[in-house]
């Protein structure tokens, strides 16, 4: 049975470890109460409190929203994927569009990036996605082909786990998800492009997961109408009970 990844992206919040401590417990606490299937179920807090949040006993893992991709040495406020890995990191994203926006994260950099997680033996998650004036002007195709074709340049993915999620930049914190028939479209292009850059079998295998604007209402359909085989979700994730209520509608 296929993994349904349910992962979420505080972002920059909360803004005090206590905040923090008593987000994850909540969350703790709902999640042992909800059924968990085969979800699997990813918190993504700001790196700082990475080592203070205690997933055991519970099966919740550990991600982090960004990384550099050099193991160590002279590179001031960067943080490295060994680092991450000692901190019992599973999961890494890369090019969330707010890093792409406000910190000049390129598909270069998120190249290298990509490289140094799987080097690390963590799973990245990359993040693709169209501006709304990319997709005015009908550039969605164009857009996901050049961010995938450029992130993935020599990755090699035969036995190497990797999630790609496709967050539309404009559904991003709006409250205007998009359309789950739209998503399944963009999921089945997604495939495609990887069958071209790969071929179908690793295509078939690769997660694909939705973010913008997932709620407990939307959720279900982005699973069982879209086909994705995840989520990821960000002010719905600050929200213990909201959290839960999507894990277990799905
Ligand atoms: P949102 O954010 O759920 O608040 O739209 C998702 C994300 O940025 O990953």
């Amino acid at each position: 049975m296929k993994k349904t990844f349910i992962i979420a992206n505080w972002k920059c919040n909360p803004t005090t470890l206590k905040k923090t401590k008593t987000l994850f417990d909540s969350i703790k606490k709902q999640s042992n109460k909800t059924k968990k299937g085969n979800n699997e179920i990813v918190i993504c807090p700001p790196l700082v409190y990475l080592p203070t949040i205690n997933a055991k006993p519970t099966n919740i893992k550990l991600g982090a929203q960004n990384c550099y991709w050099e193991e160590n040495g002279a590179f001031t406020g960067e943080t490295s994927p060994l680092m991450l890995k000692d901190l019992k990191c599973k999961y890494v994203f890369v090019g969330h569009s707010e890093r792409r926006k406000y910190f000049n994260e390129t598909d270069e950099k998120i190249n290298k990036k990509i490289e140094a997680i799987i080097k690390a033996k963590m799973i990245p998650i990359l993040c693709v996605g169209e501006t709304k004036e990319e997709k005015k002007q009908e550039k969605t195709q164009q857009i996901l082909k050049t961010q995938l074709k450029i992130a993935l340049k020599g990755v090699k993915l035969k036995n190497t786990k990797l999630c790609i999620a496709y967050e539309p930049v404009w559904a991003l914190g709006t409250g205007k998800a998009c359309n789950p028939d739209e998503a399944k479209k963009i999921n089945l292009l997604i495939k495609k492009i990887i069958t071209q850059l790969y071929n179908p079998s690793i295509a078939k295998k690769l997660p694909v997961l939705y973010g913008g604007s997932v709620n407990s209402k939307n959720a279900n359909a982005f699973i069982k109408e879209a086909c994705m085989d995840g989520l990821l979700i960000g002010g719905a994730s600050l929200d213990a009970r909201e959290f839960s209520k999507i894990i277990s509608s799905i």
